[in-house]
């Protein structure tokens, strides 16, 4: 169940920016696309999101439609206060941004692009349930400007995934990944280490199967959830002294492998 929205200033019914907020030209403008809606809740997800018996009479359908209106908004604000510039990067988050048809994806992107236009190079990430993705899904997002699909793979493990309410086919990951790389796009995986009951062996076991999905990126993430410090986080940190306290698996095993840590910037 969606918790209450949070307490704060009400936004200016006209969108407009503070007029004291710094306006700085030269810091390159992301843009983040949220998609509000899953099939299902996992239960350590703190995102904003919403299953069907939960939208109140709101429509998935009209979804493009309203965020396309926001677009536009948001496109005469920042060109009121002279901060219009083109898109560095662009991420469709969630939620689970794949539960809408691709072309409603694509179309987004358009209204996106013609509002404040997009810069050579340009990193275009779409976050995807690994149920979600078919071949022509994948043609959809890459002939629409798409990059990089960011899946959420979690584990290997069918109890660590059904500790982690996940419900898609462990299978599916590769399907996925497989059918974004013949689109061309770029690929990441998302692991989540520490859910209950699962171990050391359980952990390993999901961080080969992700290596061998050959990804472009693989983000390993904490569980959250409040159960977690019953698992073996703090015995594996202590090992990683020095290290990032982060999993020995993971701080043995990646660079082994030739693999580099990157900080992370909030999105996966
Ligand atoms: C918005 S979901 C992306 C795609 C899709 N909804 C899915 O889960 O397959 C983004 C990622 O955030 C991570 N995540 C969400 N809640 C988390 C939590 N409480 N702790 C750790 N990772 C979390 C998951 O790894 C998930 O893949
Ligand atoms: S499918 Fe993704 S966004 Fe939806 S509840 Fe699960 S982790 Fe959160």
């Amino acid at each position: 169940m969606a918790g209450p929205l949070p307490l704060g200033d009400p936004a200016p019914s006209d969108g407009r920016l503070p007029a004291d907020l710094p306006i700085d030209a030269s810091v390159p403008f992301s843009a983040y696309l949220h998609i509000p809606f899953c099939r299902v809740r996992c239960g350590y997800c703190d995102f904003n999101t919403y299953t069907s018996g939960e939208l109140r009479g709101a429509r998935q359908e009209d979804y493009a439609d309203t965020l396309a209106a926001e677009i536009t908004l948001a496109k005469r604000v920042l060109s009121d206060a002279g901060a219009l510039r083109p898109m560095d990067t662009v991420f469709f988050g969630g939620g689970t941004p794949t539960l809408l048809p691709a072309g409603d994806l694509a179309r987004m992107m358009a209204v996106a692009v013609d509002a404040f236009g997009l810069t050579d190079g340009a990193e275009v990430t779409v976050e995807a349930n690994p149920d979600t993705v078919t071949p022509q899904v994948a043609l959809t997002l890459a002939d629409a400007g798409v990059t990089r699909l960011s899946i959420g793979m979690q584990s290997a493990v069918p109890h660590v995934l059904a500790a982690l309410d996940r419900t898609h086919r462990p299978e599916n990951v590769r399907t996925a990944v497989d059918a974004a790389k013949d689109a061309g796009l770029a690929v990441s995986v998302d692991v989540i280490y520490g859910a209950p009951g699962e171990s050391l062996a359980d952990w390993e076991a999901s961080l080969d199967a992700a290596l061998a999905l050959d990804s472009d990126h693989i983000s390993h993430t904490p569980s959250s959830s409040r159960t977690a410090r019953s698992l073996p986080v703090r015995s594996a940190a202590v090992r990683c002294r020095g290290r990032m306290m982060t999993y020995r698996p993971t701080c043995t095993s990646l660079p082994m492998r030739g693999w580099q840590q990157r900080a992370s910037n909030g999105t996966s």
